[in-house]
């Protein structure tokens, strides 16, 4: 029987590197990317789509950018993906569209639609801040407004609620601005992010707001405690009649 329901699964923050041995805070990020795909194939059922929540090169590289496309070949489903403040935009549209990755920024279900929001506007050098230009918030709308009878979920690189574990309390410059713009839209369900290299979920408003796991180093708390978590992914159920629901699966990479 065919399922009442689309499954999506998150990856985030690959951080990988040209150099096979590459490493972020000591983690070798494309062995652990590896281990990430093959534990889904393993626990989990084919996915229905892909999405990746930025910072999928550390180093830019359009090595980086071919490895993924490579990688992600296995499942044959398509691959939709928004950079992060590390990725070079240049290289990954040189390298993008490839195999199954697209460049669309928007994906359109028979009950859901999945809008892709670039949160690196005017960046600043250094800065770990993102920003949403107003022309991406009015395209926001514009889509809502389009297809009002679709559930919809943003998927955005930069963390978009306070969370306070990372000693910085908002991630993105106009979030004032933006919470309030989504919560003005109703059809807005879930806000999916990575770019803090944790998992969150936090519901305001009637939004869900999530964040997911690196498939490879995981960012300290504030108090710089250790905490020994392992790589990680999102898994998304979208069912038809509106209702979700997720789950974050973490890979002991570290055992194996
Ligand atoms: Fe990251």
């Amino acid at each position: 029987m065919k399922h009442d329901y689309t499954t999506v699964l998150q990856l985030t923050d690959l951080h990988l590197f040209a150099d096979p041995a590459g490493l972020f805070n000591n983690v070798n990020t494309r062995d652990c990317f590896i281990k990430t795909i093959i534990h889904v194939q393993q626990h989990y059922e084919q996915p229905d789509l892909i999405i990746i929540t930025g910072d999928l090169a550390h180093d830019g590289s359009t090595e980086a950018y071919h490895f993924i496309a490579e990688a992600l070949k296995i499942f044959s489903v398509p691959v939709y993906y928004v950079l992060g403040n590390h990725d070079h935009p240049e290289n990954a549209y040189q390298v993008y569209p490839l195999e199954f990755v697209s460049t669309d920024k928007y994906h359109s279900l028979k009950h859901w639609q999945i809008i892709f929001v670039d949160s690196n506007d005017q960046p600043i050098q250094d800065s770990y801040e993102g920003e949403v230009s107003q022309a991406e918030l009015q395209r926001i709308k514009a889509l809502i407004e389009s297809y009002p009878d679709k559930w919809t979920i943003i998927a955005m690189h930069h963390n978009l609620p306070a969370h306070y574990d990372r000693g910085i309390d908002y991630e993105i410059r106009n979030h004032q601005q933006v919470i309030q713009w989504f919560e003005q839209l109703p059809s807005i369900k879930l806000v999916v992010s990575g770019h803090v290299h944790q998992e969150f979920v936090i519901i305001q408003q009637g939004i869900c707001y999530l964040s997911t796991p690196s498939t490879g180093y995981q960012s300290l708390s504030k108090s710089k405690c250790i905490t020994n978590d392992v790589p990680g992914y999102r898994w998304l159920k979208l069912y038809n009649n509106g209702r979700f629901e997720t789950d974050v699966r973490r890979i002991n990479v570290w055992a194996s």
